[in-house]
């Protein structure tokens, strides 16, 4: 099927795409072409490009357009409940369950379900689903009756799906299935004119909704925002868009005041900056503690590991035993551990100067060590730190969900963490 640019260009309105860049007009098209047909699509690109809007275009030209569209973020799902909520479980399938529940590949039978974040499925849900694809089939939790369904799947990622297939966190065979036909979606930086297009029409928007007239550029602000990388596309361009309208009164932007809107680049942690500190509601202090927590807790996991690994092994006692300080003097290291990070960065610019009270625990070392006893300690250097890292975390969680209006999905963007290992943190901390 050919796309005549007449064609595209009522797409473009029917769905309010703006842009004329050839990236664009080429994904579009080949979303044009195969939405007609069944087949699996799996769309990429950066979070805010537009993925979702691709998606409802696949849906709105294809014959299921009667049909139902559901939106299902995978990412935000918790690990136990994603099976039954997208095939369903039986009665009694699991503590809970009192009812019987139909899935969502059961309820949109003829129509399309869109999978966003489909890289952050757990591994058995992924052996479902591609059961689903293959067959059309599939089981609910709990019952062993195998059950038809006629769904269209269009996927989304932001994340390369073939980093994660040679990690081992995503099956090859489901990749090469989904990704039938692949769409990618441009970032906003590499559009070209488009960005003042859709300054333009954002402008517009905004003018309208706040009664005041449309913001414009000069021409040296101009350049500065086409040079501009956007890591939040579309999305961050809208935002940025909205800010300004409400907030400035002269309504011509020169260059040095849409510096003051724009993130500031800061040389100094070049890669957690971008995740975080560009939002400026992170302090570099917030960023070490979150570095100093992911370290500690990494290191406490390699140490359960290796112990879990040489006691399972035949050789393994033997080193144990061979390594003690290792192992029976755990408590010291958590403890020393800490002391070590606290004194290198305590004359830093940016650290603390408070004194933990961590060592204290050293002293209840005993000998005898098992795996239990890595909890305890950890729990117990936690609670009994003024400084305790955990504390910050839990700081630094109600910081990013508070200044993503308590949208999970940009908090655990912002934190660089899953949203499902986020979600387990609220619950964690109890964060309401
Ligand atoms: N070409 C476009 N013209 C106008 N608006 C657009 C265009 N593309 C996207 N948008 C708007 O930008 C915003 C972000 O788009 P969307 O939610 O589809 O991004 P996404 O790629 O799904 O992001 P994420 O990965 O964060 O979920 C939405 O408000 C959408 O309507
Ligand atoms: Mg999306």
């Amino acid at each position: 099927m050919v796309i005549e640019q007449a064609e595209l260009l009522g797409i473009k309105q029917r769905f309010g795409i703006i842009g004329n860049s050839s990236r664009l007009n080429y994904a579009l098209t080949v979303a044009a072409q195969v939405a007609p047909t069944d087949m699996t699509v799996l769309i990429t690109g950066e979070s805010g490009s537009g993925k979702e809007s691709f998606s409802k275009i696949i849906h709105h030209l294809s014959p299921r357009k009667h049909g139902q569209f559901i939106a299902i973020n995978c990412g935000a799902i918790p690990e136990g409940t994603i099976d039954s909520e997208l095939f369903g479980h039986e009665k009694g399938a699991f503590t809970g369950a009192q009812e019987a529940r139909k899935g969502y590949f059961e309820v949109t039978n003829g129509g399309t379900i869109f999978l966003d974040e489909v890289g952050e499925m757990p591994f058995g849900t992924q052996a479902r689903l591609l059961r689903v694809l293959e067959y059309g089939e599939f089981i609910k939790v709990g019952s062993s009756k195998v059950q038809k369904t006629d769904v269209r799947v269009v996927a989304a990622t932001n994340v390369n799906l073939l980093d994660a297939v040679n990690n081992g966190k995503f099956r090859e065979d489901l990749y090469y299935r989904l990704s039938q036909v692949p769409i990618t979606v441009p970032p906003l930086r590499e559009r070209g004119n488009d960005i003042e297009l859709l300054f333009r029409k954002f402008a517009i928007d905004f003018s309208e909704r706040y009664h005041r007239k449309p913001i414009q550029l000069t021409p040296e602000a101009k350049e500065i925002l086409l040079k501009y990388r956007f890591p939040g596309n579309i999305r961050e361009l809208k935002n940025l868009v909205d800010r300004m309208s409400v907030m400035l009164n002269d309504r011509q932007i020169d260059g040095e005041t849409l510096l003051e809107f724009l993130p500031q680049e800061r040389p100094s942690l070049p890669t957690l900056y971008n995740r975080l500190g560009d939002q400026n509601n992170f302090s570099e202090r917030d960023l070490l503690y979150k570095v100093l927590f992911e370290m500690r807790h990494d290191l406490n996991e390699l140490k359960k590991l290796v112990h879990q690994v040489l006691q399972n092994e035949n050789y393994g006692n033997h080193i144990i035993e061979q390594h003690q300080d290792l192992f029976n003097n755990l408590k010291d290291d958590i403890s020393k551990q800490e002391e070590s990070l606290e004194s290198r960065y305590d004359s830093g610019p940016y650290f603390l100067n408070t004194k933990s009270k961590v060592g204290d625990i050293s002293k209840e070392s005993d000998n005898t060590y098992d795996l239990e006893n890595i909890e305890d300690i950890t729990l117990e250097a936690e609670t009994s730190d003024d400084l305790s890292l955990e504390k910050k975390e839990k700081e630094l969680i109600v910081k990013a969900l508070k200044k993503n209006g308590n949208k999970r999905k940009y908090a655990a963007r912002d934190l660089g963490i899953s949203e499902r290992t986020l979600y387990r943190k609220i619950k964690q901390y109890e964060i309401d």
